[in-house]
Order: structure tokens, then sequence, then C-alpha cells
């Protein structure tokens, strides 16, 4: 058994944002029939604590100002242990945001916090359970690998950061140093300094042994200025170390609820009705979404007249920036335009469901899962030409559509006229009542599960525990 400790701030079925939090539930699972034993680290947020009740604890001492402990539960089949600190993680809000929306001020120290109670955990071991891997998730776990680089481990434990998305960084300036217990000396540029601030990614991609992405082409797009945002040059320095890793899918809990393209037009009609669109000869597009920036939902909003002048209908299920979220409210005013503004995963998968076709404009995508859900679907993915949505949705260019292996469409540039002449693709393929057909059948056929994706990351381990 190779026994891998993984650092997250989100996992489900206990606590979720985004992507993230379905990767970290979902790898323990996938990992285990290889014979990777993955425990899960978590902050223990109010609503892990209810879900835990009252397990096992072991207690820390005191963490950053206040008494700490880890409770341990289950995640499936596998340990999950649940960073309980208070004065740190019980209150009320978000994750990260608090009930008005704002970041926590005391982030930084926060999720500081977490990666040095799992530095400590891999360094010293829980119990007799001695991690062979320290694989750690995003910003918010990325100071573990630096932290353990300071502490004496029993035995050897290699690390693995695993960027989610990039635009996130962890930033704190340079007075919590003391604070968060980091090392002056490298505070600078070879180091965890990012223009003049610490950054907790930047210590993570420094500090690890091995950094992976979420798909392959995110994991070239990072080594550009364009989409490396401002770390494309550290990265590219340790390109040997860097590797893209495609997310896969819960296909238990988004299992269609039909079998063949044919089972889709009675939930179509469904989502329509609960969506209040009246019937309509073209297709009904839908969107699941965090409605920010990196989604380009605003350019979604301007293209929308190509959609709905030819017939199409658009149904979005997202939350996030006020602007975009009141924008949505408004666009809904076309009869042909349904808006549900919150976060509903029930109402997600009708949408997924009844749905034709599935809109993901993204200006960048580390690999995004909603396409996924619509492969499997049968719900035609229209995509953008960027990350890990390039890496799952093949275009129905002529050649594809000849060869019979076309799954959706890509889009580039991510701009109006880009989305709108997409649309008009979007729409000759409708018409073309065999493409569609034939497109829907390769989708359901693909395999978007873990299989593929778990062994490659069971192999890293191996090769980081192999490495001198
Ligand atoms: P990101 O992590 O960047 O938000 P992903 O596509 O990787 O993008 O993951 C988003 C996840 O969150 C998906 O499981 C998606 O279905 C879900 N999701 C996003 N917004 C909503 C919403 N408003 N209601 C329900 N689920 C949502
Ligand atoms: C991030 C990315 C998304 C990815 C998810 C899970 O939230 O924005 O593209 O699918 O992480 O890896």
């Amino acid at each position: 058994m190779t026994r891998v400790l993984s650092v997250a701030s989100e996992c489900v079925p206990l606590i979720k944002t985004g992507g993230l939090a379905d990767v970290a539930g979902a790898l323990p699972g996938a990992l285990a029939p290889l014979g990777v034993e993955m425990r899960t680290l978590l902050p223990a947020y109010p609503k892990v604590r209810a879900a835990l009740g009252e397990g096992p604890r072991h207690e820390l001492g005191e963490v950053f100002g206040g008494p700490a402990a880890l409770i341990e539960g289950q995640l499936g089949e596998a340990v999950l242990y649940a960073l309980d600190a208070p004065h740190l993680f019980d209150r009320p809000g978000g994750p990260y945001l608090d009930e008005g929306g704002h970041d926590f001020p005391d982030n930084p120290r926060r999720f500081a916090a977490l990666s040095q109670v799992a530095a400590r955990l891999a360094a010293e071991g829980i119990g007799d359970w001695h991690p062979e891997v320290l694989h750690v998730h995003d910003w918010q776990a990325g100071l573990a690998p630096l932290y353990l680089s300071q502490m004496a481990p029993k035995r050897r434990v290699g690390t693995l950061l695993t960027i989610h998305n990039i635009a996130f960084q962890g930033m704190a300036p340079p007075s919590e140093i003391g604070p968060l217990g980091l090392p002056e000396a490298d505070f600078g540029p070879e180091g965890y300094e990012f223009w003049g601030q610490v950054s907790a990614l930047k210590a993570g991609l420094v500090w690890s042994d091995r950094i992976t992405t979420v798909s392959p082409t995110y994991a070239e797009e990072l080594l550009t200025p364009e989409f490396g945002m401002g770390l494309d040059g550290l990265l590219t320095a340790r390109r040997d170390a860097l590797s893209g890793i495609l997310n896969g899918i819960d296909t238990a809990a988004w299992a269609p609820p039909y079998r063949t393209p044919r089972g889709k037009p009675r939930h179509r009609a469904r989502l329509r009705h609960e969506m209040g669109l009246p019937e309509a000869e073209g297709p009904l597009c839908v969107v699941i979404s965090r409605l920010s920036h990196q989604k380009g939902l605003d350019v979604l909003l301007d293209a929308l007249p190509a959609l709905i002048d030819h017939g199409g209908q658009l149904a979005l299920l997202g939350s996030g920036d006020p602007a975009l979220e009141s924008a949505f409210r408004q666009a809904a005013e076309h009869p042909n335009v349904a808006t549900r503004i919150g976060y509903d995963e029930a109402l997600s998968k009708r949408m997924v469901a009844g749905g034709d076709a599935i809109l993901v404009p993204s200006r960048f995508e580390p690999c995004g899962l909603t396409q996924l859900y619509g492969l499997s679907h049968g719900t035609l993915p229209l995509v953008a030409r960027t990350g890990g949505l390039n890496d799952t949705v093949i275009d129905a260019n002529p050649m594809a559509l000849q060869a019979g292996a076309a799954t959706g469409l890509q889009f580039h540039p991510v701009t109006a006229s880009g989305l709108a002449g997409a649309f008009a693709r979007l729409h000759a393929l409708w018409r073309a009542p065999g493409h569609w057909q034939r497109m829907m059948k390769n989708a359901m056929a693909l395999d978007v599960g873990w299989d593929v994706s778990a062994q490659a990351y069971a192999t890293l381990y191996r090769d980081l525990i192999s490495a001198p």
C-alpha cells in the first residue's frame, strides 16, 4: 500500500465551492483499488464538524494562537482528518468568505495553520500511520512543503502540489512572515516572495518535489505569460517537475437518467416546464457555473442574440459576481432565457439531463467538470478552446464529423464574435440531425470517470517514493 496524505480546503460531500471539492472527494475512492491508501486533511468548518460528530480526537496543542485537534472521520471507505481549531474555522460564512461575501482577513493564517499541521503529520505520522507522499492542493495547502522542509521527518516524504487554479495565489503582507513562522532568509525571488508579498502558492511551486495541474493543455499554458499569471517563469524553470493529469467525474453520482439519446426529450420537456421556457424548435442550452471573469459569461451575454435569434434557448444556474447576477436576471426578461441565481446541485443535474448543449465559454479553464457531465449525458459541450476544455471535447470540424469522432464544439477567441460564430455552427449542426445524434452517441460512449487519471496519480506517487 502506498500511503498518501491529501490536504485540501474543500472536499465533497462535506464542503464545496467548486471543482476542487469534487476532485479531493473522489481521489481516495478512485485510488484505493490501485493500492494507494489516501487519507485526507480538511479544516473543521462548522458544516464539517457537524457532519463528523464526535469522532476520535488527536490533540495537537496550540496552533497559531488557539487549541487545535484532529477529529477522525470517514470519507467513503477512507479516513478523513478534520483540523478542529475553533479560533480559525468555527465561524459563520463559507470556507473563505464571511456572510457578507468578503475574504476573512485572517485567511493567510487559517490556511497556513492547515499547511503547518499537514507538514507535522507528514513528518511525525499520525499514530502508527506514516504517509510516504504529501499531496497538497492549491494555495491553501501550498505552504506545507516549505514547512515540511524545516522539520526533520522520521522518514523521507515526497511532496506534490496540484494547481487547480493559478489565479488564486494566497498572498499575505510581509508582516505575516513572523506570525506564520516562515524562514525570513527565504523571502526573496528564489523563495516564497512574489511582488513584495508572501505567496503561499509560490512556496508550493518552489518547495514541492513535483507539480501537477488538472489538464495537459493547462500545464502547457501555464508556461506562457498569458496564462501563468506571473508564475510562468518559475514554472518554466521547473517544467521537468510539471505535468498535467486530467480530472474525472464521479460517474455514479452523475449517472444519466437514460441510456441512449432517445431518453433526452422527456427530460428536456420537463426542464423547459420547470424553467418557464416555451416549447421551441432550437436547442436548449444550459450553463452551470460560478459567475466570475474566468468563466467568460459576460461574453455570453454579448453573444446571446446569436443564440436566441435562431430559435435557441438559454437556461443558466449560477452565482457570484453581483453585476453578472443582475445582468442575467435582466436577460431572463426575454421569453427564451431563464436564469436561476443560487447554488443548487439537484437542479444542476436536471439541467444537464434536459439540456441539448452545455456552454463553457471560459477565458481560462484548468480542467472544468461541467463539460464532462454534459458529455456523459449527450448534452453536447460548446466550449472555449483552452485548458481542460481543449483536452476533453472533440470539435465538430469537417474532418472529425467525417470520421464520426466529434463530441462537441470548440471556439476561439473568447469574444462575442467568436462565440456568435460558434452559435452559428451549433445551429447548423442542430439542423443536421444525423450529425447531432451521432455526436450524442460519441459523447455518451466516452469514459469520463477517474480510472485513467487515478492510474497516472498512482504512478506519480510511486515515482516520488522511489526518487533518490
Ligand atoms: P470551478 O471549480 O472553476 O468552479 P469546475 O467546472 O471544475 O469549475 O467545477 C464547478 C463545480 O461546481 C461543478 O461540479 C458544478 O456543477 C458546480 N457548480 C457551479 N456552480 C453551481 C451552482 N450554481 N449550482 C450547483 N452546482 C454548481
Ligand atoms: C478549479 C478550476 C477548474 C477545475 C477545478 C478542479 O476550480 O477552475 O477548471 O476543474 O479546479 O480541478
